[in-house]
This record gives structure tokens, C-alpha cells and sequence, in this order.
């Protein structure tokens, strides 16, 4: 097991991977003393979904105030907040090429004026390490009362990924599965654009879910050979299929005139039976997992973990106790990044170059 080093380290955190700009400020990887986050997602609901030039000029325009107000919130009345600051961390990797650009250079230039370690952190394990912020001043925070143990088994759903991931020790991990097609957090997205709700599917599906009937449609759960991958694309289409027979029409019919054609009653239990079988299949998988590997924790991490039915099922179905992250903390934002640097500065991972770090949009765990 690394041993870390109490230290006293505070990192300031980037994050602006996808359309959320976000800054925050984390000591010793488990307090967190600020988390700014900035969102455009209002511009991209039009669209039914994030476009990438207008996140990325988004985040130009927000990225210097969302930094300063995570520095005054974690120092206030601290004349030079930047003295405070030991390291900063970045997401370098996976997201939006554009997106990425602003808070990697942001960051690149800030390590260079203000003379700081910069560490080059990976969003989804940024996800992860969410799960160890345990001590927060702020107002309306509910963290978790312990920091999880190794070894970790991490559930990670968001709308990008789906992977069930080993951690034996802070970096040393194993990827149990993933998924080979449609992300779940893409499946709740897409779903939600046939049956007529807003952009982004995940709230909107769980808050439609709870006016209908989760059993009155089966959806098929995708039977695969490997135990621990995933595949959502079939249920999106059983999905499709479904509301097509149940406004009388064939698969011939456009999805996009579906949504206009079904009752309140068929959305709502729509919603309610495909969240049931999306949830039901990540946490068959996390129990089998659990089953086979017997971790000391389990958490969950990313946009899908905000989801209460996967909170319910995993409690109801898991022979452990299972403690959640805020949901604020679960969608993209900085804290997860400024944790993950922590324990990069702590265990004395090899920093960025300054004048040379790029992005990976493509970078996987
Ligand atoms: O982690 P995240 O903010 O961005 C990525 O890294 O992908 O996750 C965004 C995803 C979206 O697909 C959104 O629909 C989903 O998380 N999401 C939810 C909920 N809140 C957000 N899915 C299900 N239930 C929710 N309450
Ligand atoms: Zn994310």
C-alpha cells in the first residue's frame, strides 16, 4: 500500500472537459474549501445535446472569474490566495478537444507565472476520487463520513463511460469492463429525446420515472459473454420499438415524430420501466463484481450517480453499506480534479511540463 503524506498540500482544480467550467480548491485530497462550476447548458438545449464550439467559447469567457471566486471562497480575506496554493491540477484527458484546450492552457499558463507543480489528472479517475472528500466548511455539501478503502470497486456512469473498475491502490487498477457501445449516461440522453423530454435525459427521465410505472414495460437487459461489459444501444432501440407500437405505428415511423404522439401516462411509465432495466443492469454487474472480489469499498462516480434508483437499488442489493458523494459532486466539476491532484502531489507523482502539456480527448483509463 503507498503511504501518503500528510502534508498540508492544497491544490487548485481545472476542469472544463465538456460544458461545464469549473475551478476548486481541496487540501490534503479529502477537504474541500471551494467548487465554482459554471455550466452553458442552457445554451445547448436547442440542440438536444452539448455542441462543441459553443462550450469551448464558453469556457473562454468564464474560466478567469470561475478561478478567482474558488480562490476567495477557500481564502477568505486572504490578500494572496495564491500563496496558499501548493499545486494545480488539470484534466488533460478524456472530453471535447476545445473544451479541454481552455483549462489545460489556462492551467499550463497559471503553473508558469505563479511558479506551481501542475499535474495532469484523467477525468474519469477525477470521478472516482469525488468519493474522497469527507470535511467541508461550505454550506450544502452532504459528503460522505469516511474516505472509501482499497480495495476499491468503482462503478463509474456517466455520458461517456460505463466501467466497472478495480483499484487495488491509489494508480494501480484494474478494468473489469466497459461498455461496447452507447455510454448509460448517452442511453438516459437519448431516450429522453424520443419520448419529447429536455435535454440532458439523466434528471429529466428520473423526474418523469416518478409519476409512472416501472413494471409496465419489460426491456431486454443485453446478454453478453464477458461478465463485466455493458451495452445500452439495444435497450435505446427496444425503447424506440416500444413507443412506436404503443402509437400504433412500425418501425418505419420517424423517431422524431414519436415523442408528439404519446400520452403523459405512456412517457412517465416509458421512463419509469427503462430506468428500472438501465439501473438494474450496471448494478446486476456491480454485484457480481462485488461477489467475486470481495472490496473493502464500493463507490459510485459520474453524471449517473446523481440517479436516486441506482442509489436505492445498490443499497438494497449490495451485502455491504454503501455511502454516496453529494449529488453536486457527482457531475462534472473541479473538487474531483483538485482531490485527484492531492494525491498526485502526495504520492509524489511526476508533475507536467508547463510548456508542453496537451490534451488527450481520446484518453481512457
Ligand atoms: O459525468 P457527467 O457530468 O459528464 C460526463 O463525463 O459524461 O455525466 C453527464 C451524464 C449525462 O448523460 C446525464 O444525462 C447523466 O449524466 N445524468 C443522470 C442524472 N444526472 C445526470 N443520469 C441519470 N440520472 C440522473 N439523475
Ligand atoms: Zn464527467
Amino acid at each position: 500500500m503507498r503511504s501518503v503524506k500528510i502534508s498540508g498540500m492544497t491544490v487548485l482544480g481545472i476542469e472544463s472537459s465538456c460544458d461545464e467550467t469549473s475551478a476548486a480548491v481541496v487540501r490534503d485530497g479529502r477537504v474541500l474549501l471551494s467548487n465554482v462550476v459554471s455550466t452553458s447548458l442552457d445554451l445547448h438545449k436547442a440542440y438536444g445535446g452539448v455542441v462543441p464550439e459553443i462550450a469551448a467559447r464558453s469556457h473562454i469567457e468564464v474560466i478567469t472569474p470561475v478561478i478567482e471566486e474558488a480562490l476567495a471562497v477557500a481564502f477568505p480575506g486572504v490578500a494572496n490566495p495564491w500563496d496558499e496554493i501548493d499545486a494545480i491540477a488539470v484534466t488533460c484527458g478524456a472530453g471535447l478537444g476545445g473544451s479541454l484546450l481552455v483549462g489545460v492552457m489556462t492551467a499550463r499558463t497559471l503553473a508558469i507565472t505563479k511558479n506551481k507543480p501542475l499535474y495532469a489528472c484523467n477525468h474519469v479517475e477525477g470521478h472516482v476520487y469525488a468519493n474522497f472528500l469527507n470535511e467541508t466548511n461550505l454550506d450544502n455539501y452532504q459528503l460522505r463520513e469516511k474516505q472509501p478503502e482499497f480495495p476499491l470497486l468503482a462503478l463509474i456512469v456517466s455520458g461517456g463511460h460505463s466501467q466497472l473498475v478495480l483499484f487495488k491502490d491509489h494508480f494501480n487498477y484494474e478494468l473489469l469492463g466497459r461498455t461496447r457501445d452507447d455510454a448509460i449516461g448517452e442511453a438516459f440522453d437519448k431516450v429522453a429525446k424520443i419520448i419529447g423530454l429536455p435535454y440532458p435525459g439523466g434528471p429529466s427521465v428520473s423526474e418523469s420515472a416518478k409519476n409512472g410505472d416501472a413494471v409496465k414495460y419489460s426491456f431486454p437487459k443485453a446478454n453478453l459473454d464477458h461478465p463485466y461489459e455493458f451495452s445500452f444501444s439495444g435497450l435505446k432501440t427496444a425503447v424506440l420499438r416500444l413507443a412506436q407500437a404503443e402509437i400504433g405505428e412500425d418501425f418505419t415511423f420517424p423517431s422524431f415524430k414519436v415523442a408528439e404522439r404519446l400520452s403523459e401516462t405512456q412517457r412517465n411509465d416509458i421512463a419509469a420501466s427503462f430506468q428500472r432495466v438501465a439501473i438494474e443492469t450496471v448494478v446486476d454487474k456491480a454485484v457480481k463484481a462485488y461477489e467475486q472480489f470481495a472490496p473493502k469499498s464500493v463507490v459510485i462516480a459520474g453524471g449517473v450517480a446523481a440517479n436516486q434508483e441506482l442509489r436505492r437499488q445498490l443499497r438494497e442489493r449490495l451485502p455491504c453499506s454503501i455511502d454516496y458523494t453529494d449529488i453536486k459532486l457527482c457531475t462534472d466539476n473541479g473538487a474531483m480534479i483538485a482531490t485527484l491532484g492531492c494525491y498526485h502531489a502526495m504520492l509524489d507523482s511526476e508533475p507536467a511540463d508547463p510548456y508542453s502539456l496537451q490534451i488527450q480527448p481520446n484518453l481512457s483509463m
